[in-house]
């Protein structure tokens, strides 16, 4: 069986995450999480990106060695996946030496081939970013004179002035390379608008090289050059490369061929050109082909603070850590509840506005009121009328019929959707069905039904209830991995949780099982 590799992109550690970050990794673990649960073989990569100018002011700035410096931040991002219930299966950091190792042969063989060149450049660089603009490039994107202090077109941060000689890897000639292959893949990068976006780029000429070094004496906190010690790799040349590192590339060919080449890359839309412009120019030059480019790049949306960038300066970054541990904290699945917020609130590729308040709306609507009380009402119910026994029961009452139409179409509907990555469309169908699983409860009034002489329709309305209870709980495992396993646990299943495809065999539960003890999966707090 062929892997399905997913990456994130690799986070700079000159601080700790914020929600942007998890934003990435909590998509990318529910597309991870999906793909295992429909029988596949994944292998799911996250990361930190160490080296660069940034770093080592940080570093600076803390008065820390780097290395002790990215040792010490790397632990917030390893934590926090860690309470996000991240399933990534390694986890690469720029500093180790399998990557320092690939990036060493990597710039060797380029070299070796011809592929490289030293020459002077001068022109504008961004040490936020770690992005280095020509003054044609900045002409182009400011559409003006460029001033003498210019500001970064992508942050808008002021840009330093620089002038020295490096390595350079050749852009343009690749140009029209890359311009052929999107135009056979229109659907390589996603969503269209940044299809469009880059596409647009490259109808004008590219710069003509991509400088690959930084000196020593400016930059010294960086993978050395191995054929010339006045220099160290561009921290984006070295942390792109990382994943072709994690897939055994150059060390273990097996291992490469089965991983290789990314089913998708998630990136923000801000790391776009990286990752569409020199991440397959990169690729082409060391001679990986277009059968073998990634299958997709797909560029998500920022959040704003309500309606403000988040940024250091405004002094409104927001981190994952307080908003599961403090401000969701009399829930006893806080971390899914935030997973589900990110994945359920915007559509995958579309800005979003966090805050607070939209949580807390998000949570109860959808959350507290229709799943947590769907869980709860059916549970109940089945303690007082049945003593929590799955009854027997036959399906051939039109409502029974309808709801379980809905609950089994759920599968089908995933696979739709996930792969392209319309994560809230996915959860907003699941959201359908225990809607109209309510609704089912108020149409058929189980307490009225326990009244009557024979108990079989109370008991096809109870196992019809516990059925799409069962297939939602499948569902929902890729967003919210614990509520799912709770779920289950009612139900008194062990795990784990049946497959994806398994959804939709109806009934699905084993008549006379036992379930048992259900407290309230989501408590309303005071706040
Ligand atoms: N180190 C580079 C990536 C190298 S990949 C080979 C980098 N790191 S970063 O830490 O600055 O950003 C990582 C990701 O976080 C980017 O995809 C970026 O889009 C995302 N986000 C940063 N702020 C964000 C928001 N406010 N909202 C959503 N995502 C945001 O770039």
């Amino acid at each position: 069986m062929s892997t399905i590799y997913l990456t994130t992109p690799l986070y700079y550690v000159n601080a700790s995450p914020h929600i942007g970050h998890s934003y990435t990794n909590v998509a990318a673990d529910c597309l991870a999480r999906y793909y295992r649960h429909s029988g596949n073989d994944v292998f799911f990569l996250t990361g930190t990106d160490e080296h660069g100018q940034k770093i080592s002011q940080a570093a600076a700035a803390a008065n820390k060695n780097p290395q002790v410096f990215v040792d010490e931040v790397v632990e917030h991002f390893e934590s926090l996946w860690q309470l996000l219930n991240i399933s990534h299966d390694d986890f690469i950091r720029t500093t180790q030496e399998r990557h320092v190792h690939v990036v060493q042969a990597a710039l060797t063989r380029l070299k070796d081939e011809g592929k490289l060149t030293r020459e002077k450049y001068s022109g504008w660089y961004c040490t936020p970013d770690e992005t280095f603009w020509t003054p044609q490039e900045l002409a182009k994107e400011i559409k003006d004179e460029v001033p003498s202090n210019p500001l970064c077109p992508s942050c808008q941060r002021p840009l330093e002035a620089v002038e020295e000689e490096g390595w350079y890897l050749h852009l343009r000639d690749s140009q029209n390379w890359l311009r052929t292959f999107l135009q056979k893949n229109p659907r390589w990068i996603r969503p269209e608008s940044r299809f469009n976006e880059i596409f647009s780029l490259l109808q004008d000429d590219l710069p003509e090289y991509l400088c690959i070094t930084r000196p020593k004496q400016r930059v010294n906190w960086g993978i050395p050059v191995p054929f010339d010690p006045e220099y160290v790799t561009y921290v984006w040349f070295d942390a792109l490369l990382n994943y072709l590192t994690a897939t055994g590339y150059l060390v273990d060919q097996g291992q490469f061929e089965k991983r290789w080449p990314p089913k998708v890359q998630i990136i923000g839309k801000d790391i776009l050109r990286h990752h569409a412009v020199y991440w397959p120019i990169m690729l082409h030059a060391l001679g990986i082909d277009e059968n073998n480019m990634p299958e997709l790049i797909f560029a998500h949306g920022w959040w704003k603070i309500g309606e403000q960038k988040m940024s250091k300066s405004l002094g409104n970054i927001v981190d994952p850590n307080v908003i599961v541990t403090v401000f969701l904290k009399d829930q006893p699945f806080a971390a899914d509840i935030y997973r589900y917020f990110l994945m359920r609130e915007v559509s995958f590729g579309q800005d979003g506005s966090f805050s607070e308040e939209a949580i807390e709306s998000r949570f109860a609507a959808d959350l507290a009121n229709d799943l947590g009380n769907l869980v709860n009402r059916t549970l109940s119910m089945l303690d007082k009328y049945c003593g929590s026994v799955i009854p027997k029961a036959t399906f051939d009452n039109a409502a029974d019929q309808a709801l379980r139409d809905a609950a089994i179409a759920l599968p089908g509907c995933f696979e739709k959707t996930i792969p392209e990555l319309e994560f809230s469309k996915a959860l907003e169908a699941v959201m359908r069905v225990v809607s109209q699983a309510n609704r089912y409860i108020e149409e058929q009034m189980p307490w009225k039904l326990a009244k009557e002489e024979s108990p079989d329709r109370l008991h096809a309305v109870l196992r019809t209830l516990t059925e799409t209870l069962r297939v939602t709980a499948i569902m929902l495992y890729p967003f919210m991995p614990s509520v799912a396993e709770e779920i289950w646990r009612q139900l008194g299943l062990e795990k784990p949780i049946q497959t994806l495809k398994e959804a939709a065999n109806w009934p699905g539960l084993a008549e006379g099982q036992q379930c048992v003890d259900h407290p309230v999966l989501f408590p309303r707090a005071k706040r």
